[in-house]
């Protein structure tokens, strides 16, 4: 059985009063949540997000991480760093990332092996563009991403995937159940491919883009889908409703 586990990424919302004020709210909140719970603040927020998440049932995630310990990297940061304040999960590979910041597939797989050589819970994202999709080429892009993302893992297992087609996030716009759960399924098979049927069974798979209290009861319910990573709705008290499910 694959615990569910729905993560909030705050993006860049929220300065450190405002995640404080934020934990605040959502902490009691999510108390009895039925899925694992991540927060994702940004790096100003994380360390005071880990100490007031101490002894609750919410673990806090980074955005990002750099795949290299130190360096000469103007305004990166490290996993190494991330462990040091206590961080356990971080987001590898956002759309947002890939796109506005010219992520590669290559430095997604450098920075998911080193979260795991680190003991963090990376939260691999892909997902296809709106003309992918409507051009027929959106499991070709999703299978391609999570081949050359995913390879090289001592253990798959302990990976996160978010399947997040990019039309849907931030638009208002979800998938329907069906074809999140066929995208979902897409990665699956291709972790099958990759690492074995028995292990692609244990990888949990989240599906985000404009997830919202009003329809994560029925992705919830798909298969192939086993939590969500949300963004917008994950900044709002409602976001307890989302974990409950
Ligand atoms: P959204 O964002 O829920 O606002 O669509 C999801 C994400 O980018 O992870």
């Amino acid at each position: 059985m694959r615990k569910p586990i729905i993560a909030g990424n705050w993006k860049m919302n929220n300065d450190v009063n405002e995640t404080e004020a934020l934990m605040n709210t959502l902490l009691p909140l999510v108390a009895d949540a039925k899925a694992e719970v991540v927060f994702c603040p940004t790096y100003l927020g994380l360390q005071k997000a880990v100490e007031m998440a101490k002894n609750s049932n919410v673990g806090i995630g980074a955005q990002n991480m750099h795949f290299e310990k130190s360096g000469a990297f103007t305004g990166e940061i490290s996993g190494e760093m991330l462990v040091a304040v206590g961080v356990t999960y971080v987001i590898i590979g956002h759309s947002e990332r890939r796109q506005l910041f010219n992520e590669t597939d290559e430095a997604v797989n450098k920075k998911a092996i080193k979260a795991l050589s680190l003991g963090l819970i990376p939260i691999v994202c892909c997902g296809e563009t709106l003309e992918e999709r409507e051009s027929g080429q959106a499991e070709a892009k999703v299978v391609r991403q999570m081949e050359l993302g995913l390879k090289n893992i001592d253990d798959i297992t302990k990976v996160v995937v978010a399947y997040e087609p990019i039309w849907a996030i931030g638009t208002g716009k979800t998938a329907s159940k069906e074809e999140a759960d066929e995208a979902c399924g897409w990665v699956r098979a291709t972790i099958a491919k990759l690492y074995g049927e028995d292990a692609a069974q244990k990888v949990r798979i989240q599906y985000g883009g404009s997830v919202n209290p009003g329809n994560v009861k029925e992705l919830m319910a798909m298969k192939n889908i086993d939590g969500a990573l949300v963004g917008g709705a994950a900044i709002k008290a409602s976001f307890a409703e989302i974990v409950k499910f």
